[in-house]
């Protein structure tokens, strides 16, 4: 877990006025800062969509205070969905449910679902706490993507937000929080319960098979009917700088074959070559799939900004533990 900073409680305050009036905030989540605005007030939400350069028939997610709250954004809540949420919320896990009329066009993108989290983390607590305080309504919700340019890789720290949408009145964003980085680091595990069949639409830390053990059936994998999801377009979460992911021991002979190219190089300790005149920049790969994750975000960043003319990846280990990790790079890569 990377270190989190303490809540500020003034700072919260600012926050959930600024929201309560309207307004954009950027806030520290459990899986990465979200752009966040009342979820009810269709002009904020709106306001979202500009600032990320989104395209406004993609839906976002309702982050909700509590459990009740499924009830106020959602109709028909089967069992499933309410022991996920006792199980596994607060925590990184959003749920698609069949939505309620509160639940607008301008958070469904159009469509009859919405997508419900509870964030962990605490200082996205507290925000929830105050907002729902300053609008004297315990189901009131704060609509937020990842806050990041349209396309581009999710921030994981208020720098990486910062230097992407950026404060008023030179950026976008009326308050920018900064909680430290978030411990997680890749977004939420998403699942479709609006249908007959639970689906994965999006991998992250919760698993598959944690997610199975709670439901006690299989989950169905997104196929080509599924909702609308931004995260599943397969250019995604992209840097700028042009990224190949490499097979396990091909690293060396990419290197030597791109000669006169500069690079910035991903890959675990044990591999060569480190010594290339052509690596910008060399960094080591976490050997455990959380820690992995947890950095990913911060890794592409800095990947990105070093100057390379490409970004080369070895494909970190298969297996349960790494598909969130290999999802989020096989989108990177485009
Ligand atoms: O961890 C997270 O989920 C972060 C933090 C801020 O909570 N949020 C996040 O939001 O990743 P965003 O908008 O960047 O990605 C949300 C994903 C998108 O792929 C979106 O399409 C999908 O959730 N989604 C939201 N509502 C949906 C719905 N009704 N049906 C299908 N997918 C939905
Ligand atoms: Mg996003």
């Amino acid at each position: 877990m990377n270190a989190a900073a303490p809540v500020d409680p003034a700072a919260i305050q600012r926050a959930a006025k600024l929201l309560a009036r309207g307004g954009l905030v950027a806030f520290p989540t459990e899986t990465v800062y979200g752009l966040g605005a009342d979820a009810d007030n269709r002009t904020a939400v709106a306001a979202i969509f500009a600032a990320k350069g989104r395209p406004a028939d993609h839906p976002v997610i309702v982050h909700v205070q509590e459990t009740r709250a499924l009830d106020a954004w959602a109709r028909e809540v089967p069992a499933t969905a309410r022991a996920l949420a006792q199980r596994f919320w607060p925590g990184p896990l959003t749920l698609v449910l069949k939505r309620s009329p509160r639940a607008h066009d301008g958070l469904t993108g159009g469509q009859e679902t919405v997508g419900l989290r509870s964030p962990a983390h605490p200082w996205a607590r507290a925000l929830l706490a105050a907002f729902c305080a300053a609008r004297a309504e315990a189901t009131a919700a704060l609509a937020a993507p990842s806050a990041n340019s349209f396309g581009r890789i999710s921030p994981t720290r208020a720098e990486h937000v910062r230097a992407d949408l950026g404060e008023k009145p030179a950026g976008k964003v009326d308050l920018i929080l900064d909680g430290g980085a978030c411990p997680i680091g890749i977004e939420s595990t998403i699942v479709d319960l609006s249908g007959a069949q639970p689906r994965l639409l999006r991998p992250g830390a919760i698993t598959r098979a944690q997610l199975e053990g709670a439901i006690g059936e299989p989950l169905v994998d997104a196929d080509a009917f599924a909702p609308r999801a931004p995260g599943r377009l397969e250019q995604h979460y992209a840097p700028c700088t042009p990224l190949e992911l490499i097979e396990p021991g091909r690293l060396p002979a990419r290197v030597n074959e791109l000669r006169g190219t500069r690079l910035a190089v991903l890959a675990p300790a044990a591999v060569p070559p480190d010594r290339t005149a052509d690596i910008v920049l060399r960094l080591v790969a976490p050997a455990d799939a959380q820690e992995y994750a947890s950095r990913l975000y911060t890794m592409l960043h800095e990947l990105d900004a070093a100057g390379a003319q490409r970004i080369l990846i070895e494909r970190p280990p298969t297996g349960p533990a790494w598909e969130a990790v290999a999802d989020r790079l096989r989108r990177a890569a485009g």
